[in-house]
């Protein structure tokens, strides 16, 4: 369990190895600001740079970000296309920095929905990237937790195996974050209260921080209050905490 106990004997919560965060509030950002609602997004897109910088900094071996919910097709076409278009415009400009920096690209969520160009760029920077081990920075993009989890019943299924041998170690192996550790800390920005479809099994015993930052605005001092926060969590996975079970005789 990842704890540690502080000079007073509270139980704290060691630094967090995988930090995953809903990217919301581009559109509101945006509208605050008289902008469109693409324009909002290309701000979004900025932000990420330096927060991927802020958390490789701080240690973090995994991020994930969700850029994209199975359910955001259902926005108007033409936001839709300039946020295939940001991911496109992402990868061609960030993909040789990123792995220069030591930072391994992965892909979480479906390919085959996407524009051809767009799920080669894909491939081509998770191969590029592959062996980096400084950090593993995961886009969820076409991403939904409930399509994953379906996907995943199926390929089971496909497979055979037999009902006495599915247990929740191979549920996970038949998820797209098969090659991640569970996400510690799942940061929202923008306000809201609510996971929206993403890492729903993963995220059983994450601790939850929302930032009322929208995305665009999310900095490195929001970062460093999120972490701080996590440092004061004490997580207890359903136990007690040592130090709790005093009243237990
Ligand atoms: C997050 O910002 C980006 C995506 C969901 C793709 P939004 O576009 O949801 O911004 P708000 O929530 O409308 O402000
Ligand atoms: C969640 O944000 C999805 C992403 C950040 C990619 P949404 O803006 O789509 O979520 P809802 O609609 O407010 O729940
Ligand atoms: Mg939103």
């Amino acid at each position: 369990m990842s704890t540690s106990q502080d000079t007073r004997g509270e139980t704290l919560a060691d630094p967090p190895v995988h930090v995953a965060i809903i990217m919301d509030g581009n559109g509101r950002w945006a509208e605050e600001r008289g902008l469109t609602r693409p324009e909002g997004h290309a701000a979004g897109l900025d932000n990420i740079r330096r927060i991927v910088r802020f958390f490789a900094g701080r240690g973090v071996k995994y991020l994930t970000l969700f850029a994209f919910s199975t359910e955001n097709w259902e926005r108007p076409n033409d936001e839709v296309e300039s946020l295939i278009g940001l991911l496109g415009q992402a990868l061609r400009d960030e993909t040789l920095p990123l792995h220069e920096e030591g930072i391994r690209i992965n892909h979480l969520g479906r390919l085959d929905r996407l524009p051809d160009a767009l799920r080669r760029a894909i491939r081509e920077s998770v191969e590029l990237t592959r062996h980096n081990d400084r950090m593993t920075l995961s886009v969820a993009y076409d991403y939904g937790s409930r399509s994953e989890i379906v996907n995943a019943v199926r390929a089971i299924v496909a497979d055979g195996l037999l009902p006495h041998s599915i247990s929740e170690e191979v549920m996970a192996r038949y998820l797209y974050t098969s090659c991640l550790p569970d996400p510690d800390l799942v940061v929202r920005t923008g306000g809201e209260m609510r996971l929206s479809n993403f890492l729903l099994w993963q995220a059983a015993y994450a601790e939850f921080y929302s930032a009322s930052a929208w995305w665009p605005d999310f900095d490195e001092a929001e970062a460093a209050k999120a972490l701080d926060a996590y440092s004061r969590r004490r997580r207890r996975y359903g136990r007690l905490a040592p130090g709790e079970t005093r009243g237990n005789r």
